[in-house]
């Protein structure tokens, strides 16, 4: 009796302090992504402080979720070395350099939507409430919608004529689809937002990479802003563009549903190989000589998205992304490109910024 008692008592503390432990260790978690502060550093219960609405609130209030600002407000700035709200619009010229890599860079993973918004370059993704329409939208064949890709993939079929790009929501690239509200649609994403490897996405905007609904990837903690080899976002591919739709690849086919890296007959390429990995290529392909190292330049992704990988080894792990060419915010070059496609980034024979970084041979 008296043994089974301590025995249940040591049990009991035993779970008690399993349970304390993996509490801890959930929240360690769940903190380092998610937003941190004072309530009342984000939200403002009445839209109200002694009578009237602060000037730092913006004149656009009140705002959805009790914000005291909109997605636009809180992201822009210029980025530094341990800052904590990751931005992604600057007013003044973000610091680029010839990929956005490069020491004193301080642009993040997706790049900066300054250039599209200044209108030096029509360069990028117009997003409402920065830039003005791009008529690119309406420009048929330019975007395709296809149910098949994602039932939820905006306009379902054709994009509305007149429609900008948004942050978020039905038009947008940040959470769900099916809320029109911006703030809506990535709901729960800051408060529960999770770090590191999400494997599983799910389908909630705090499961996504990045709030992007139904996307696996690792997350740099740093959302790049110093990216090395061993230091950067590991991005989701797949080796066969029809079977996965949570790399990062089929996120941008959501929208550029053309885009898909399909061989044509005989196996020869009719658009750029994506969701393709450089391993499948014959022994010896220029390709291979990407190298041993990840180039944060010239991103490539991986179908285990479980850890940052420091090297490749052409193993499921050197696959093509629309991001190996793209950043998503935009940059100081056209169509989104990381770096000057007529430049050389090498001493090459011909012109092509990033692309010798895997046409070796043609460097
Ligand atoms: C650093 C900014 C920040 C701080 C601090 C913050 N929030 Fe939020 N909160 C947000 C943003 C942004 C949203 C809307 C987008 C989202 O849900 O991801 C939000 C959404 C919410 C929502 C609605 C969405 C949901 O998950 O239910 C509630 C409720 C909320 N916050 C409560 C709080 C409370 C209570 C505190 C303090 C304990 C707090 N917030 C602190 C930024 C913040
Ligand atoms: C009140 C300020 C505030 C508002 C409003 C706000 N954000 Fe954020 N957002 C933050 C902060 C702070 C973080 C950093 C949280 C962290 O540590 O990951 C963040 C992070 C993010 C991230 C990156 C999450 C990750 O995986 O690291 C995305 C994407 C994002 N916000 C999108 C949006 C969108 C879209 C909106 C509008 C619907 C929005 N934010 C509105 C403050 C805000
Ligand atoms: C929610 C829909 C949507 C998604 C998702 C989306 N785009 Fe776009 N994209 C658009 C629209 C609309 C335009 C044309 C209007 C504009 O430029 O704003 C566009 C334009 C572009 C352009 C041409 C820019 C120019 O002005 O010439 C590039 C390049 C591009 N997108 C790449 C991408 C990549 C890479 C991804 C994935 C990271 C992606 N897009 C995801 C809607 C989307
Ligand atoms: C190998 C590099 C590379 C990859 C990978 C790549 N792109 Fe591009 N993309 C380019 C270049 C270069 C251009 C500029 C036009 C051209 O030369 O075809 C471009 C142009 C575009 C345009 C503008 C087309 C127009 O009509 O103006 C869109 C949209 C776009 N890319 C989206 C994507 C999407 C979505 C993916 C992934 C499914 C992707 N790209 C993958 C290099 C790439
Ligand atoms: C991340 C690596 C990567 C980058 C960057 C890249 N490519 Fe490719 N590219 C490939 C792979 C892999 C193939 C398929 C090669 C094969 O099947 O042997 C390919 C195929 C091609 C082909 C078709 C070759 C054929 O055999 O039919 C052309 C043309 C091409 N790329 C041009 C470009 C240009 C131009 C750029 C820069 C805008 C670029 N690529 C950037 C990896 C890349």
């Amino acid at each position: 009796m008296k043994t089974i008692t301590i025995c249940t008592r040591y049990l009991a503390k035993l779970y008690t302090l399993s349970f304390l432990l993996l509490t801890a260790l959930a929240v360690a978690t769940v903190a380092d992504a998610a937003v941190t502060g004072n309530c009342s550093d984000c939200h403002t219960m009445h839209y109200s402080q002694g009578g009237q609405a602060l000037a730092e609130w913006g004149s656009d209030g009140p705002y959805n979720a009790l914000l005291t600002t909109t997605c636009v407000g809180c992201h822009t700035g210029v980025n530094s070395s341990g800052g904590d709200v990751p931005f992604v619009f600057s007013t003044t010229a973000p610091v680029y350099d010839a990929t956005g890599t490069e020491s004193g860079t301080n642009t993040l993973a997706g790049g900066n939507f300054y250039w599209a918004a200044n209108g030096t370059n029509d360069t990028g993704h117009n997003v409402d409430d920065l830039a003005a329409y791009d008529s690119l939208a309406n420009e048929s064949g330019f975007l395709a919608f296809s149910a098949a890709a994602d039932s939820s993939t905006p306009g379902n079929g054709s994009w509305p004529a007149g429609q900008q790009v948004t942050c978020a929501g039905t038009y947008g690239c940040h959470g769900t689809h099916s809320e029109s509200v911006m703030v809506s649609a990535v709901a729960g994403g800051h408060h529960y937002g999770q770090s590191g490897a999400l494997t599983t996405p799910g389908t909630t905007p705090a499961g996504g990479f990045r709030m992007l609904v139904g996307i696996a990837g690792y997350e740099d903690p740093e959302w790049e802003l110093t990216p090395t080899s061993s230091l950067h976002n590991q991005y989701k591919g797949v080796d066969d563009v029809t079977s996965d739709s949570a790399t990062i690849s089929a996120f941008c086919m959501r929208c550029h549903d053309d885009y898909h890296a399909s061989s044509g007959p005989g196996g020869g390429w009719l658009r750029h190989p994506i969701d393709y990995d450089m391993g499948s290529t014959a022994a010896g392909s220029e390709v291979r000589g990407y190298g041993g190292a990840y180039d944060p330049a010239v991103p490539v992704a991986s179908i285990d998205v479980s850890s940052v990988l420091n090297t490749v080894t052409f193993n499921d792990d050197t696959i093509v992304t629309c991001l190996s060419c793209h950043r998503s915010h935009g940059s100081p070059f056209s169509k989104l490109l990381r770096w000057d496609y007529m430049d050389s980034i090498g001493d090459g024979k011909v012109t092509g910024g990033g692309c010798t970084a895997c046409h070796t041979s043609k460097n």
